[in-house]
């Protein structure tokens, strides 16, 4: 069975509450059930925290022995060179995802640090970006 995990970062606890015109009116452990009925066949780990050691722990644990982390790290994306390292340091694949489109928005979330250590960055489909992510993950070809 492959082992993917979820990270998300800093106020994605918050979701379906926060600005719901923009990050939709879901909580992420409601998508997080649908999304595990829909790939029995994966075993979907999820961690949230707002803090940015821990972030970084999280991918230090589990960077060596899945199969693959989707992170949303949120506005941590457009400050922590330490993520970046972190993500480098670690031998599994890293896809980053955004719910929103955030080169649609201010010019403070055009630039990511983690993009360029990512294999793949998704953006701008809501939710579904984690889907979208895990799929990548998944795809062998
Ligand atoms: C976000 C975009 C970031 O700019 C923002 O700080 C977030 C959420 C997104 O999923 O669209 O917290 O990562």
């Amino acid at each position: 069975m492959k082992k993917i995990t979820i990270i998300n970062g800093v106020n994605l606890n918050l979701l379906g509450t926060r600005e719901p015109d923009i990050y939709g009116k879901q909580t992420f452990e409601s998508y997080l059930t649908e999304l595990k009925r829909k790939y029995p066949q994966v075993a979907l780990d999820y961690f949230q925290s707002n803090s940015e050691a821990e972030i970084i722990d999280k991918i230090h644990e589990k960077g060596f022995d899945t199969d693959g982390i989707i992170i949303n790290a949120g506005a941590y994306t457009h400050t922590s060179i330490a993520i970046a390292d972190a993500i480098k340091s670690v031998s599994v694949p890293v896809v980053e995802v955004h719910i929103s489109n955030v080169h649609q928005r201010e010019t403070f979330r055009h630039h990511s640090y983690l993009s360029a250590v990512c294999k793949g960055v998704i953006l701008g489909f809501g939710l579904q970006s984690y889907e979208l992510a895990l799929v990548g993950l998944l795809d062998k070809r």
